[in-house]
């Protein structure tokens, strides 16, 4: 909320919502205005945690969403045709990160008959891109130490070393070069965005074809997202290739998204409340307690 929006709030009542765990300024005019802040995106990534998580309901929605987009854009077929008037290729799709949404842009493109090759640092999404039909695009492990920041913590990634990093470039370099359509999604929680189409790999790509940046308006200081030519909220034409810069994909899908959203919510909201609709704040229970932003005045984010 706004420093206005904060004003009108009543001390003492609670604020449950996506606040942003992350936003220092924010939480703190959230703790100012007395409000007792529950950030549902520090939700912990555990099983009973799932019905709550509204990352992942929202990321969903924008995977899908970013591919019918970038079908969109495309001037091109997505599935391999074959026709008395000839014969057409199937879209060639990359995709960048592959958490909640890639996974999902994953299936939406397979769905369309695209051929698809992924990247992401984490070596568990291999047989989950398989499992849907993409080809994983592999840069091996070389040093303990990328194994170990590979692993992420707590399911996320990591920020890689710069050896990994230069080779996985490479690798995607050279996919992207070949590739009709480009999603992007890759994000490091509390850090920006990691770039990985650089401006030489947009001018590597045909003309016609497209990038969906998910991660637009997050990358380092707040420019472009995994592409630095991405801008937030625009679609712009660079070197022949459409960015597409949208970050509110999730909205273009609102009436699912606020569906899964509302559930979300009332989830969370169980947690808190008694039967008789009392509140009730349970630090014992791990998701109340790494949701909880602030309180008494204070923000209490851990
Ligand atoms: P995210 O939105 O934070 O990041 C998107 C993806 O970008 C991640 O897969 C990340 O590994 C990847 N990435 C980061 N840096 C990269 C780079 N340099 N190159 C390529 N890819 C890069 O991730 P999201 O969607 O929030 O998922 C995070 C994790 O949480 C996943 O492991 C997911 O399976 C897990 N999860 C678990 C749930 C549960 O058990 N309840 C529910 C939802 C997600």
């Amino acid at each position: 909320p706004s420093d206005a929006e904060c004003a009108l709030a009543k001390s003492g009542s609670v604020l449950v919502g996506m606040l942003n765990p992350f936003d220092a300024a924010g939480l703190q005019r959230v703790a100012a205005a007395g409000l007792t802040g529950f950030a549902l995106e520090a939700a912990p990534r555990t099983t009973r945690a799932q019905s709550m998580d509204v990352l992942s309901s929202q990321a969903n929605i924008a995977g899908y969403k970013a591919v019918m987009i970038a079908a969109d854009k495309y001037q091109r077929f997505f599935p391999m045709l074959m026709t008395a008037a000839g014969t057409v290729k199937a879209a060639r799709v990359v995709i960048l990160g592959v958490g909640v949404a890639g996974l999902q842009a994953i299936a939406t493109a397979k769905r369309l008959g695209a051929v698809i090759e992924a990247s992401d640092v984490r070596p568990s999404v291999k047989e989950q891109i398989e499992s849907l039909g993409g080809k994983f695009i592999d840069v091996p492990y070389e040093t303990q130490e990328e194994k170990d920041a590979a692993e992420g913590v707590g399911g996320y990634a990591r920020p890689m070393p710069a050896s990994w990093l230069t080779r996985q470039q490479a690798e995607v370099a050279k996919r992207v070069a070949l590739a009709d359509v480009v999603i992007s999604t890759a994000l490091i929680p509390g850090r920006a965005a990691p770039t990985l189409i650089t401006e030489d790999m947009v001018k590597s790509m045909k003309p016609g074809s497209v990038i969906v940046d998910i991660a637009a308006g997050k990358g380092p200081d707040g420019v472009g997202g995994n592409c630095p030519l991405s801008e937030a909220d625009k679609t712009v034409v660079k070197h022949g290739v459409t960015i597409v810069g949208e970050t509110n994909l999730a909205a273009l899908v609102a009436a699912d998204a606020s569906a899964l959203y509302a559930r979300n919510v009332l989830d969370f909201l169980k947690l808190v409340l008694t039967k008789e609709g009392t509140l009730k704040i349970d630090l014992e229970d791990d998701i109340v307690a790494a949701c909880r932003v602030t309180q008494d005045g204070q923000v209490t984010k851990k």
